[in-house]
């Protein structure tokens, strides 16, 4: 175990120091962009306009036969466009760590781009041992390299062994950012018998019991995430980095995938993927806190203006822990309305 002050030291002479906090970052939609396809590179200014983040995946999804072309149409991508002029993050998914393209990825992306990439991706975390790996590395590359600020680390649950470590990674560096739900890795990790990426299955559901007269029996899908977003949440609160639901793979179901997002949301998550321009809009419009519910959050802070005592606010009783859920609420709608000003005018801010 390291020492508190020892957390906080440079992995390599000559590395940035580690952040104590992670930068305040509106992240509601973490934009998944194919970097190898020359189309698609071309619209990511468009997109810039529009997403919290951009990311240039290397990993699934990414043809084997492309994944160099992948690395350098990111790379190209990164130098292209100046996110952070524009307040967007860019964001990278690396191919995981035992593939034989993951010592390019790290290599190739921190001597071209350190300076310009605020989060790696990594694929497939089973234990703090992947991400103490990563500090060490990233700290090597970015002394050789001058890098100014830290590369951020944000983990994928999605092996069973990941989800069993989840509280050791998220406490495993300052480098740690956030931790993402990969559902579909996770489903075959764990053995379950789907085939989708996220969402519910028509076969996971609770039944009423028989009534007596024989009429059917209404029975409703559960959700098959709830364990795992719960345990995610505790995790990464617990260390002060984000949680972050993952990918929703059907794209013909915006309404799934709305309520998929929702769940999370209001278990605590910040943000979401997108993995097509339509989950972009679903995601700021769930991942942005309803203006009623600011609302009376806002009436809740002024009913009890030092946070303490009790109040009663149209037949319920608001006391220190409604005050301190109400702060959450309230203090995340102020941050993204100092970013979209449709959602200021929307709060009242
Ligand atoms: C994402 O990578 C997933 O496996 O769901
Ligand atoms: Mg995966």
């Amino acid at each position: 175990m390291k020492t508190p002050r020892a957390f906080f030291k440079p992995l390599a002479i000559g590395a940035p120091t580690p952040l104590r906090e992670p930068p305040p970052r509106v992240e509601r939609m973490v934009h998944f962009v194919p970097p190898h396809l020359e189309k698609v590179r071309a619209k990511v200014p468009e997109m810039a306009r529009q997403a919290d983040v951009i990311l240039g995946n290397l990993e699934d999804a990414i043809p084997a036969d492309a994944k160099d072309a992948a690395r350098e149409g990111f790379i190209e991508m990164a130098k292209a466009t100046d996110f952070a002029a524009l307040g967007v993050g860019l964001w990278t998914r690396i191919n995981c760590l035992n593939s034989p393209w993951h010592f390019d990825d790290v290599t190739r992306i921190v001597a071209e781009v350190g300076d310009r990439i605020d989060v790696m991706m990594i694929p497939k975390v089973e234990g703090p041992w992947d991400i103490h790996y990563m500090d060490q590395f990233l700290a090597i590359l970015e002394a050789r390299h001058g890098v100014k600020k830290p590369i951020m680390l944000h983990a994928i649950l999605e092996t069973a062994e990941g989800v069993a470590n989840v509280e050791a990674i998220a406490g495993a560096s300052p480098r740690m950012h956030g931790i993402c739900l990969g559902p579909a890795d996770l489903a075959a990790s764990r053995a379950m018998k789907t085939t989708r990426v996220g969402g519910g299955h028509p076969g996971y559901r609770v039944i009423e019991d028989p009534h007596v007269d024989g009429s059917p029996r209404a029975s409703v899908q559960q959700d098959l995430w709830h364990y795992t977003i719960a345990r995610m949440v505790d995790a990464c609160q617990m260390n002060g980095i984000k949680a972050f639901y993952g990918p929703f793979g059907a794209i013909d179901d915006p309404e799934a995938c709305e309520q998929q997002f929702r769940n999370a949301f209001i278990m605590g998550c910040v943000g979401a993927w997108s993995l097509h321009p339509s989950q972009i809009a679903i995601a700021k419009k769930v991942f942005s806190p309803d203006p009623g519910e600011v609302a009376f959050a806002r009436r809740i802070l002024e009913a009890m203006p030092d946070g303490t005592g009790v109040a009663m606010l149209d037949g319920k009783m608001q006391d220190d822990a409604t005050w301190k859920q109400a702060k959450v609420l309230v203090d995340c709608a102020k941050q993204i309305a100092a970013r979209d000003a449709d959602l200021a005018a929307a709060y009242g801010f």
